[in-house]
């Protein structure tokens, strides 16, 4: 099979009711809190993606039973610190930056060494951020200069620890979390505000966890360990990230509209929808409920004939963190310049999507200025592409394949957009979703 698609066709109008596959950042949490509880836990709408099967897999490994039908996922914990695996055990973490990293808080009072490695893309990414605060608990990790493979060692005698969180990184703040829960006494973050699932599991379990506002942009957290909690069920919320894509498709298409059914709309996430009421685009959530203490509701939007360019607050950046993609797209048919600061943080992603987006809009004729960590878009409401366009996507990002094929279904030209099998890390219905509301996709 080809692991590419070819787009030749813009969208036609469309007025659909859809849903999309369950939330990555949610299943992930689901299934790593699952294998440290008591008892059988059971989730319905898993994500069904590479990124949660090497969490299950991992999991395996570290002797946690795991059963899964076409319906739910079952995961038999054995309390705290109940993993069951041999010394030098190897951990593959695919692609996935949230599993590698909670996974180590996690590991952090094992007494044996376990090695965690990871694909092309992960394997350049950062991990001096969730290294410090280990040592500080008292881990010793070796790392190939920061970077995967990690090899870990974990202590029966970890200390609570106090860390400031400077990045409004989700996956450093939820590894310390992670770790702190085999660590006696209470450990405390300070942390820029991002996604706050952990904390919402960590209420919904009834740990002890005291989180306090200390600012419009900071927050701290206490967390008591060394609390044992009972297997849980849950019902896992659509991902609002993979949502974003057919927001975007409609916005960006003629006299169309969607309704996206059971969408995760935590205010930490909902930055997409910030953004675009901003850029003047007609978008409600209706049906709003909390469902095991995250918010779910439907998303309704309409196409916009009228995009305004946006100067972000940088307050939105971690609200809108794996949307920025697709954000600059929309910025590329809004009228004026567009700016955004303070957004270094897509440097570290699956790719360097800072500089890939720049260059993707380049390559579609749209001027754009990339700072150290800033963008500028100067946006052309009447862009339209009569040329070819190839993608190549090096680093096989799957945020970067699927905006691709946003662009292509409503830009117009002739495209062939690489590594169409990225999609399994978050979205492997991405493309039939988009059939079924008239795509035309070789
Ligand atoms: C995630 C947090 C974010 C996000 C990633 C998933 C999580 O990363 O980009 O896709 O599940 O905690 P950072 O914490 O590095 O910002």
């Amino acid at each position: 099979m080809n692991n590419y698609v070819q787009i030749s066709n813009i969208i036609k109008k469309f007025n659909r009711v859809i849903t999309v596959q369950g939330d990555k950042s949610i299943s992930i949490r689901w299934a790593l809190m699952a294998s440290q509880a008591v008892g059988k836990s059971r989730a319905n709408n898993l994500l069904k993606s590479e990124d949660v099967e090497s969490t299950l897999t991992a999991l395996k490994k570290l002797g946690v039973k795991v059963l899964k039908n076409k319906k739910y996922c079952e995961i038999i914990g054995k309390g705290l610190n109940s993993y069951n695996f041999r010394n030098n055990t190897i951990i593959n973490a695919g692609n996935s930056g949230t599993l590698a990293r909670l996974i180590l808080g996690l590991l952090s009072n094992s007494n044996k060494s376990v090695i965690i490695k990871g694909d092309k893309s992960l394997s350049k990414r950062d991990f001096s951020r969730i290294i410090k605060p280990l040592n500080i608990f008292g881990v010793k990790v070796k790392s190939n200069k920061n970077k995967l493979p990690v090899i870990l060692k974990g202590t029966n005698c970890l200390r609570p620890i106090y860390f400031e969180e400077k990045k409004g990184s989700a996956q450093v703040k939820s590894c310390i979390m992670m770790a702190s829960l085999n660590t006696p006494g209470t450990t405390e973050i300070k942390c820029v505000n991002s996604r706050d699932h952990t904390e919402r599991l960590f209420n919904y379990l009834k740990i002890p966890i005291v989180i306090k506002k200390l600012s419009k942009t900071h927050q701290l957290i206490k967390i008591q360990g060394k609390n044992q909690y009972n297997a849980f069920n849950y019902n896992i919320p659509g991902d609002i990230s993979s949502a974003a894509f057919f927001l975007v498709l409609t916005v960006l298409s003629k006299n169309s509209k969607i309704i996206i059914k059971n969408v995760n709309i935590n205010k930490t996430r909902t930055g997409i929808i910030d953004i675009l009421k901003k850029m003047n685009v007609n978008i409600r959530i209706i049906n709003s409920k909390l469902v095991n203490n995250e918010l779910v509701g439907d998303i309704y939007v309409k196409s916009a004939n009228n995009l305004k360019a946006i100067n972000c607050n940088s307050e939105l950046n971690s609200k809108a963190i794996d949307e920025f993609p697709l954000i600059f797209l929309l910025c590329a048919k809004a009228k004026g310049i567009s700016f955004f600061k303070k957004i270094g943080e897509l440097r570290h992603k699956e790719s360097d999507r800072l500089k890939v987006c720049s260059n993707f809009l380049k390559s579609i004729g749209v001027k754009t200025i990339e700072g150290k960590d800033s963008l500028k878009i100067y946006g052309n409401p009447n862009l339209k592409i009569e040329k070819k366009i190839n993608i190549k996507n090096f680093m096989q990002d799957h945020r970067i394949f699927m905006m691709s094929c946003i662009a292509a279904l409503t830009l117009g030209g002739e495209w062939k957009i690489n590594d169409k099998n990225s999609i399994k890390t978050s979205f492997p219905n991405f493309i039939l979703t988009l059939k079924k509301i008239g795509a035309k996709i070789k």
